[in-house]
This record gives structure tokens, sequence and C-alpha cells, in this order.
């Protein structure tokens, strides 16, 4: 294996989720043809919205799921942000729906979720991927800070799931991503509020796992263990495509991307080998 490769691997232990419905089957549940009255069944756009499409892998991850047929929005806190999004896709002929929105402002955030939803034509996939980092060790930190980072890091996602809802119920295969990092590639020293706020993301999915899988959302966390960047460890092109398995996965609740070790011993090598 090379030493750019990355390893994924999903947690499995919720229920098994509803069956997925592939692009060319969401396009083939077209209105009847020929006479004959259309099928009154699930939608047949399927779409995707995503929060804070950040600078590391967003364009990547909405051109994955554009090639999947899906139709894309993206809620950013800049006009610029969004400029750039649309900038990076148009020559993929892929067409970005945008809102404006500060994820700290709840009711601003519905409003743009509710907004970009009928816009694509409904909502499949929600992915929350807005992250705040402010530097500052634990010892010396103010809560001040901390707070204004978790605003971001947890209320944030929690003002997003809320919004997604609604516009999620009743949708095949619905699904909402939230973007965590594993602790051991965010060093506490320095990074100490983004450590707290991603521990606090995935507390935050797991205590509302079951109460979104009562009503049809499948509510899943994405785990980037390393730094994403265009030489790796881990590169834009493979976080993307680990963003579509996590959904693309018949089931599992935690998707967790880590780059591929150089360092494997021999005793740790298959037996085939
Ligand atoms: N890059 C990595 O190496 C790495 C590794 C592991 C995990 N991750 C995770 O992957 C995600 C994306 O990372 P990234 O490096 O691309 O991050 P980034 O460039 O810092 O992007 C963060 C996104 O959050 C948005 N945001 C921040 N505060 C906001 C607010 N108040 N309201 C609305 N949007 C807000 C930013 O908006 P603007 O565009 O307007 O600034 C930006 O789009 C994050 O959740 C991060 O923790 C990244």
């Amino acid at each position: 294996m090379s030493s750019t490769a990355a390893r994924s691997s999903a947690t499995a232990s919720a229920p098994a989720a509803p069956p997925e419905r592939s692009a060319a089957a969401a396009a083939a549940v077209a209105p009847g043809a020929g006479g004959h009255a259309p099928d009154v069944g699930p939608p047949t756009t399927r779409g995707l919205v995503v929060i804070g499409p950040g600078a590391s892998f967003g364009a990547e991850l909405l051109r994955r799921y554009g090639r999947e047929g899906f139709a894309l929005g993206v809620v950013s806190r800049s006009a610029d942000t969004l400029s750039r999004v649309r900038d990076e896709l148009a020559p993929a002929g892929l067409a970005v729906a945008g809102a404006v929105a500060d994820v700290t402002d709840a009711p601003a955030l519905t409003r743009a979720v509710e907004q970009l939803s009928a816009e694509i034509g409904g909502l499949t996939v929600c992915v929350y991927n807005a992250k705040l980092s402010i530097r500052g060790a634990a010892l010396t930190v103010s809560p001040a800070t901390l707070n204004q980072t978790l605003a971001v890091n947890i209320t944030g996602a929690l003002a997003a799931i809320q919004a997604a809802v609604g516009p999620l119920e009743e949708r095949p295969a619905a699904t909402i991503l939230v973007t965590s990092a594993s602790p051991r590639t965010q060093p506490v020293a320095g990074r100490f509020t983004l450590a707290v706020g991603k521990a606090g993301l995935a507390a935050l999915a797991e205590a509302l796992r079951p109460t979104l899988a009562a009503r049809g959302i499948r509510l899943r966390t994405v785990v980037l263990d390393g730094r994403v960047a265009p030489t790796g460890p881990l590169r834009p092109e493979a976080v993307a495509d680990h963003f579509w398995q996590a959904f693309a996965a018949p089931r599992g609740d935690m998707f967790r991307l880590a780059p591929a070790r150089r360092d494997t011993s021999v005793a740790q090598l298959p037996l085939e080998v």
C-alpha cells in the first residue's frame, strides 16, 4: 500500500438502515410515461447541503456528490466562500445553490437550510463541516474563548441538525454527517478548544442519534484522523470519497479515515502475505 493511501473504517452499531437508492435508481423513478399514471413514490432528486464547506476539501466533497447526480447547496459565513466554491465547481458543470448565514445565528441558519432544501428540490444529505479553532493552551486559554469556539463546533451543529430535520423527514436515505477529528491529530497543545469542541460534537451526535433514527434520519460521525492537504497524509479526493461512503454505507455510526501507516511491522501483516 502506498504511503498516501488511506484506511477507512466504519463502526456499525445502529440497526440496519433503509436501503439506499443509487442516482441511477433515483433517475429511474421518473413520472410515468405513455399514459400511465405516475408512481406516487419517493422524490426523484437527491440533494446535498454542506454547512461550512471549508478550504481543505469542501469543493471536492461537493464535486463527489455532484458526480452521483446530487443537486448541491452550501451555507457559508461569507459570500466570498460561496463564490470560491462556485468557481471551483463551475468547470465540472456543477451549479451550487448558496445562502449566507452564521451558524451561531440559529434562526438565520434555519432559514438558510430551509431555503436551500427547497431550491435544490429536497434534502437528502446535510453535512455539518463548520469549525472554529482558536489557539490556546489548556491552562491559559480564557473560558470566553472556549465558549466562542463551542458556539460553532457544538451549538452550531445542534442548530443545523434541528434545522435539517424538517426537510429530511420522509426523504429516502435521509442522512446527517458531522465532521469530526481524532484528538490524536489535533494535539491538545495549542488546539485545546478544537479538541474539546470535536469531543463535544461526537457526544452530541451520540446523544441525538436514537432520536433521529426514530424519525428515519441517520446521523453519522465522520472522523478525519489526520491533516487534509493535497500532498496528504489525507488527500482531499480521498476525504471526499470517504464522505460519499459514509452516506452510501447501509449501516454504521462512525466513519473514520486514517492515513495508511508506513511502519507496519511484519507481525501485523495479514497471514496470506
Ligand atoms: N483540514 C484538516 O486537516 C482537518 C483534519 C481533521 C478534521 N478536519 C475537519 O474538517 C472540517 C473542515 O476543515 P477545514 O480545514 O476545511 O476548515 P476551515 O477551512 O477552517 O473551514 C471551516 C469552515 O467553517 C466555517 N465557519 C467557521 N465559523 C463559522 C460560523 N460562525 N458560521 C458559519 N460558518 C463558519 C468557515 O467559514 P468561512 O469559509 O467563511 O471561513 C469554513 O467554511 C472541520 O470540521 C475540521 O475540523 C479538518
